[in-house]
This record gives C-alpha cells, structure tokens and sequence, in this order.
C-alpha cells in the first residue's frame, strides 16, 4: 500500500471518450489509462463504461451493473487495492430492475461507497430513477472525500452539504454538455465559498440518438481550495490530467482573523424553498 503524506496529494483525472453501448472497448481504454497514472486519487468519467446518451431504459439494463459483481466496479476496486489508491468512477447501476446513475468510491482496503445522482438532466430521468444515497464524506488516510455527479455542479447546496460534512475533496465525474466556460468557473466558484478542492472528470467526444446530437465539453479541471484551476484538460483529448493539491489547507476555512466561511453562516436567514 502507498505512503503518502496526507498533507499533498496528487490527483488524476481520466479524461476520454466512451464508445456508447460498448463497455468491452471503454473497460480496455479505462484499464490503458489507468496504467498511465501512480496518483493517489483517480477519478473517471460519468457512466464512463457504457456512454451516455440512452432514452429507454430497457436499452440500458443489459449493460447496467451491481457494485460488487459488476465488471467496471470490479476493475475499480481491484485496481484501488493493487495501487493503494482512491479511485472514483461513474457507472450505470442495477438494483433489481431500477438503474441509477451511480459512481463507485473505492479504497485500498477494499471499503467502497455508492453515491446516486440527486440531480438528474435532460432525459436521464426517462432512464434513471432519482438518487436516494444523499451526499456523504469517506475518510481515508487522513483526507475525506465526498462525490457528486455532473449536473449537481449546478446546485450549491450538493458542494456545501459535502463541506459541512466535512469534506476535503469533491470527486466529481462528468459528462458535461454545458461550455467548459461556463462550468469551469463555476466549480472554482464551489471551491472557494467551501475552500475545498474539486476533481471533475469530465468526458469528450459525441453521443447520437436518432437525430439528436451531444457533444461533450472535455476540459477535466482541478481546483485548489482558493479556486485556482491546477490542471486543465484540452477540450477534445484522451488524457491522464494530473495535479498536486495541499488538502491541509482545506481545513482551514477562515481566511483572515475575523472571517470563517463555514462558521458565518446564517442557517436561519436562509431558505429551504421559496416562498
Ligand atoms: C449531465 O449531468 N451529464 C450533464
């Protein structure tokens, strides 16, 4: 197993373009990537085995997964306890004849975590059943990580529920269709107002049904916890996107004597819902 500081981190984030409805292929080109990468966090892709772009359920359900059976989760945690690393990967997941659009935690010591997307796009919801894990945090070698999917980068509420979790470094695997303009400095944004860090990796290439074209946006972006963007993908490349990040400075959230992000809150102001 790796011994690493808990203090830096290195991250990398696996940025390619999964062939839809083949996950024989998307498992080799993950397992590539994979081998070209020691870092002690990896993130993939959402759905990175399967593709995105589905719009009946009964297409996708052959190829959804459990976590503990499944091919590309059995990659993932195989690959996590034969690195000693943290490995993170969006995936579409089987519960009976419910399928969610999942992503795997996975860490050295075989212990994995499901999250569930609580904000689902377009028309995942013909597709996906909402989430129902909510948004929790998972300790390991001193740094606790949270996960969100995609789409939840447009809520706030997703990043700050993770950091008044407690929460160091948000993984978050992406198929963004959204410019990289527009979402790139939106997760600086959430890494500021929580001062953590922020891992997207976010998928390139394009997704056709029927008339209806996707294009993904690339640019998978690491942000430090002032929001400064460490590492930047290319918008069209199959690349290992790395950075190191300080985590002990995420701890801190005051930044001058008077000031804590965290603490000068004013839960009571605040609404729930409008009015
Ligand atoms: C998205 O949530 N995949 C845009």
């Amino acid at each position: 197993m790796k011994e690493s500081s808990s203090a830096f981190q290195s991250i990398a984030l696996l940025q390619f373009s999964p062939v839809r409805s083949d996950p024989e292929q998307n498992l080799e080109t993950i397992a590539g990537l994979l081998k070209r990468t020691g870092a002690d966090v990896v993130v993939l892709p959402e759905l990175c085995s399967t593709g995105y772009f589905f719009t009946d359920p009964d297409e996708l359900r052959p190829m959804a997964e459990t976590p503990d059976g499944g091919s590309l989760c059995s990659l993932v945690r195989k690959h996590a306890s034969e690195q000693g690393c943290v490995l993170c990967a969006g995936f579409a997941e089987r519960n009976r004849q419910q399928i969610y659009n999942s992503a795997i935690l996975a860490f050295p010591d075989g212990r994995y975590h499901i999250y569930r997307k609580s904000h689902l796009f377009y028309r995942e919801s013909d597709v996906f059943r909402p989430g129902d894990t909510g948004f929790s945090v998972h300790e390991w070698n001193g740094v606790r990580y949270g996960v969100m999917i995609c789409y939840d980068w447009r809520f706030p509420e997703s990043c700050r529920t993770l950091a008044l979790l407690g929460c160091d470094v948000v993984l978050h695997p992406s198929n963004l269709v959204a410019p990289a303009s527009l979402w790139r400095p939106t997760m600086q944004t959430r890494a500021i107002e929580n001062r953590i860090v922020a891992a997207t990796a976010n998928r390139t290439g394009t997704e056709r049904v029927e008339d209806e074209v996707l294009e993904f946006s690339g640019e998978s972006q690491i942000v430090d916890c002032n929001g400064t963007a460490l590492a930047i993908g290319s918008a069209d490349g199959e690349e290992v996107v790395e950075a190191q990040v300080d985590i002990s400075r995420c701890r801190n959230k005051a930044f001058n004597a008077y000031n804590d992000i965290l603490r000068d809150r004013r839960p009571n102001l605040y609404l729930n819902e409008a009015p």
